[in-house]
């Protein structure tokens, strides 16, 4: 008898569902002009962190990545540094219970449950383009709330000039942290500005249902208009600090990771151009925008800014 074995980045049938039932919702609701709070998907496997997601303006035009493109095309090194490696692997990390530690210029430093920091706040939908530093790109429909109004909730001071977030270190479940492709664990780290910036999410799903464990579950950070890379997954602490603090990338090779990481066009990254960009599922690579074609939102974070010495 032949029994197929689905691997693990294979689709599911239920994935399938998910899929087409967010494209078929998505094209009634651009059909009838309507934008308003969208029902939760039914028979998902896993359950919702959030039962429905505001509709916005972010992306209409866009054509969506493939959700299997999304969620088997992943870098999270913490599961190996293969695109493959983390649908592969990904599913030993234990999501449940999750907390956050807070910390640094703030009023309410301490140690809150995921369920706390997500209560009474509105989930929205945002198709963002995520552009990877290494010239790909994505389209994706994420779930998530305004990164202003998780932190705002600790009540940063007027000292915070910054913010740092870091990724979960549990190496017997994110196998890759055995390994030293990077110093664990992963950090990234924003100006206040850019991050309580209304284009800023903190995600915790896409294509309508909870994150995937290898696109960064139970909370991400999503800035669009900066490389993938200061987009960090499953956050388990966030610091507000007076000094610009260390991030990974740039401690492992500052001269090809700078702190900034906004995307542009006419700087490249050391070893190849950045001014060409290949989109997942395309055959033809398209132009890249600058600051990822947000520059009308952002670009005046960056006024008087040399942003070739500040990459
Ligand atoms: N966050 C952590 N913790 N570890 C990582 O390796 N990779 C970054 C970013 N966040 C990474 C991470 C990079 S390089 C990119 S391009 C995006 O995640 C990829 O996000 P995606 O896999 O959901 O497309």
């Amino acid at each position: 008898m032949l029994i197929k074995v689905r691997k693990s980045w294979e689709l599911k049938d239920s994935d399938v569902t998910a899929q087409s039932l967010y494209l078929n919702r998505r094209q009634i609701m651009a059909g009838a002009g309507i934008a308003i709070a969208t029902a939760a998907l039914p028979s998902l496997a896993f359950g919702k962190a959030y039962d429905s997601a505001v509709k916005t303006k972010y992306g209409d035009d866009e054509t969506l990545t493939s959700f299997k493109d999304i969620t088997s095309y992943n870098n999270f090194y913490e599961f190996g540094t293969d695109k493959r490696d983390p649908s592969r692997t990904a599913r030993a990390l234990t999501t449940k219970p999750w907390s956050i530690k807070v910390e640094g210029e703030c009023n309410k430093p301490g140690t809150y449950n995921l369920e706390d920091i997500l209560k009474n706040q509105t989930v929205e939908e945002r198709v963002y383009r995520l552009r990877c530093v290494e010239a790909w790109s994505m389209v994706i429909p994420w779930n998530g709330i305004p990164m202003a109004n998780i932190l705002s909730q600790f009540e940063p001071n007027s000292n915070a000039k910054y913010v740092q977030f870091d990724t979960l270190f549990r190496p017997e479940e994110m196998w890759g942290q055995k390994r030293r492709f990077l110093t664990w664990p992963y950090q990234e780290a924003l100006r206040m500005d850019e991050a309580m910036h209304p284009l800023t999410l903190a995600a915790i799903g896409l294509y309508g249902d909870t994150l995937p464990k290898q696109n960064g579950a139970p909370i991400r950070l999503v800035v669009p208009w900066k490389y993938g890379f200061k987009s960090i997954k499953s956050i388990v602490a966030i610091r507000f600090t007076r000094r610009r603090p260390k991030t990974s990338w740039n401690m492992m090779n500052a001269r090809e990771y700078g702190f900034y990481a906004n995307v542009n066009p006419a700087v490249d990254h050391p070893r190849w151009a950045q001014d060409r960009e290949r989109r997942i599922g395309d055959f033809f690579k398209t132009d890249t925008k600058l600051f990822n074609g947000y520059a009308s939102e952002v670009a005046s974070l960056y006024d008087g800014m040399n942003l070739r010495t500040n990459y």
